[in-house]
């Protein structure tokens, strides 16, 4: 998600919730008979920052700690929250849209307000920002995972297709040393598999191992072909080039294993850690080089819910 697209889901979102589904609903209250000294224990030990005032079910004023700190320092302990109490109190009710909570603690500067019921008066809950930003994170999230799984469902490719057997197959070029256009070939991919309804956890793992199959390509080459093959069962991408070839492909897959000159370095890559990353993604993986022709990778990931398991003949 990107910024812009991030705010003004934000935006939506606080026109969309209302206050009573993120407010705390087990509120702390006090009677205004109580004596101010017992407001220690609350305003210590429950570190919260000003109590609501109850009679009954109705709101009749807040306490804060600068109220407490204030009586303290006069020592009048003994008052009674009543008589220190603040009474006129800015409400929000339990049904506004959380857009109007946000206002009033933008204009207010004030840490909590507590939340009223517009049917009868009653006190119902205290809010604070960090509840809205919790309830906002929270939906931020169930939506995601339903955009992720309603795409999917939606518009998954292959279930339009009526045909014994069905192959597509992308084809992309990829050129070496130019790190300008390094990374196109795995977005590419990424955003035509999208397109097609493919799983985006199954994306994922194509997408990250073909970026780092293009990197190698690009990195270490003259130049190769990408090509990935999409059928209902699998998709398999295999990254051919005829660069100088892996001297000892059992070592260039261990972890932290690399080639890569300084000017490489310099540019972020060379940890060593792109082959041991396309292990992790892929279903299966072949990798298979003559020194001075090339190098071959397959991999492939199975669609159906296949157990990822490691393969490989690594010559
Ligand atoms: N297509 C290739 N042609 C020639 N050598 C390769 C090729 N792919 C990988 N290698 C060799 O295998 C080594 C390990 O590759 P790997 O992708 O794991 O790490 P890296 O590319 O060096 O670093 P990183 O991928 O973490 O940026 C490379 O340093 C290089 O020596
Ligand atoms: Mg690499």
């Amino acid at each position: 998600m990107d910024a812009e697209k991030a705010i003004t889901k934000v935006q939506e979102l606080v026109y969309e919730i209302k206050v009573n589904q993120v407010m705390v609903t087990d509120v702390i209250t006090v009677s205004p008979h109580n004596l101010m000294s017992e407001l220690r224990v609350l305003l210590h030990d429950k570190r919260i920052s000003g109590v609501p005032v109850v009679e009954g079910t109705t709101l009749v004023g807040l306490v804060s700690i600068e109220d407490f700190v204030k009586c303290l320092s006069e020592g009048k302990m003994n008052n009674l929250v009543r008589d220190r109490m603040s009474r006129d109190v800015i409400t929000l009710y339990d049904d506004e849209p959380l857009v109007r909570a946000v206002q009033e603690f933008d204009r207010r500067g004030y840490g909590r307000f507590p939340v009223i019921s517009r049917e009868n008066g009653a006190l119902v809950g205290v809010i604070t920002k960090g509840d809205i930003i919790r309830g906002l994170l929270k939906r931020i999230e169930i939506d995601y995972h339903e955009e992720e799984i309603h795409r999917y469902r939606a518009s998954y490719f292959f279930e339009d297709i009526i045909a014994d057997k069905t192959t597509l197959i992308f084809q992309y070029k990829v050129t070496g040393k130019d790190f300008s256009r390094a990374g196109r070939t795995s977005s590419g991919l990424k955003k035509t598999l999208r397109r097609m309804g493919i799983p985006p956890k199954i994306i994922r793992r194509i997408a990250i191992a073909t970026y780092e199959a293009e990197m190698n390509i690009v990195v270490f080459t003259d130049g190769g072909e990408i090509t990935a093959q999409v059928t209902p069962r699998e998709i398999r991408v295999e990254a051919v080039d005829s660069g100088p070839g892996i001297p000892d492909i059992k070592k260039a897959m261990e972890p932290g294993f690399s080639t890569a000159p300084d000017w490489v370095r310099d540019l972020g890559f060379g940890a060593g850690m792109g082959l041991t990353n396309i292990r992790k993604c892929a279903d299966t993986m072949h990798l298979e080089s003559t020194v001075g022709k090339g190098t071959r990778l397959e991999i492939a990931v199975q669609l159906n819910g296949a157990v990822k398991h490691d393969s490989g003949d690594h010559h």
